[in-house]
């Protein structure tokens, strides 16, 4: 008499499967494919769904990146949003998007990447051996002068593949470690690292989380091609500010804080 084998799937679908991988108290809705897994976390926090959950979906119809960009969100990579309620004021979330790139910078590093090759780029790009691997998307609800309502997270790691054809290369952690991770162990280990770095994250004291990023941050020091929706000029990195603005010292000299834009490795003889 022998046993019959069964093959039986391994791959997580439902929300249970998912929920173990996340830290306690966490939910996770898991959607085999959603348009933007930020636009299911925005429905939710504005319903009034529990919180803290994150939502992960295996692919996205319509993935958003910044600034009214695509996110292209075919299966293979890491597509997920945390969607919590903080209540803070605005102004508090300034260092928000750089705990979040360290908390991206944790997982590549766990996933297999050298420390020295993973680097933060302003204001929330996580570059493996100086090329584009993740992306994340802050979306926060709130009255002007109150507080913040609710507050998604999105966070896309490229861990299959990247697009060819990006504004800003790109690559993936196959690409750079020759091993692909999978998604489930990514979400662990991202979902452990945002949890972490959120507990002892004091929004007031901008300094320690700062100084973390400047330490790994890509292109300080260095001229720069900066891109904002009206101009693009070259400028020198200087550091962060406490409101988690760029400082840049322009070719005349004069000093500028940049709030919202892009920053490339200049063209070659620029
Ligand atoms: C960027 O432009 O760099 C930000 C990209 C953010 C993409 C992630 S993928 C998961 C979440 N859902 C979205 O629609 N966007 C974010």
């Amino acid at each position: 008499m022998g046993c019959k084998l069964v093959a039986v799937s391994v791959k997580p679908t439902s929300h249970a499967d998912w929920k173990i991988l996340a830290p306690a108290q966490t939910g996770v809705q898991y959607h085999e494919e959603c348009d933007s897994t930020n636009t299911l976390a925005s429905r939710a926090g504005s319903d009034g769904t529990p919180t803290p959950l994150w939502f992960v979906a295996g692919k996205q119809k319509s993935g958003r990146g910044r600034r009214g960009r695509a996110w292209t969100s075919s299966p293979g990579n890491l597509y997920s949003s945390y969607l919590f309620k903080p209540e803070l004021n605005i102004p508090e979330l300034a260092t928000l998007p750089f705990l979040v790139s360290l908390a991206v910078r944790d997982t590549f590093i766990r996933l297999g990447c050298s420390p020295k090759k993973v680097q933060c780029k302003w204001p929330n790009d996580v570059l493996i051996s100086e090329k584009k691997a993740s992306g994340i998307l802050i979306e926060s609800s709130a009255a002007p002068g109150l507080k913040t309502d609710f507050i998604v997270v999105g966070i896309g790691l490229n861990l299959m593949h990247f697009p060819e054809d990006a504004q800003f290369a790109a690559t993936s952690v196959a690409a750079e470690t020759n091993n692909t991770p999978d998604v489930t162990s990514a979400f662990k280990i991202l979902s452990h690292s945002l949890h972490e770095r959120l507990q002892s994250w004091h929004p007031e004291d901008a300094a320690g989380i700062i100084k973390e990023w400047r330490a790994c941050a890509w292109g300080m020091g260095m001229r720069r091609e900066i891109r904002t929706n009206d101009e693009t000029f070259h400028a020198t990195l200087i550091g962060l500010k406490d409101d988690g603005g760029l400082s840049l010292r322009l070719d005349n000299g004069d000093n500028k804080q940049l709030y919202a834009g892009d920053v490339f490795a200049p063209p070659s003889g620029c």
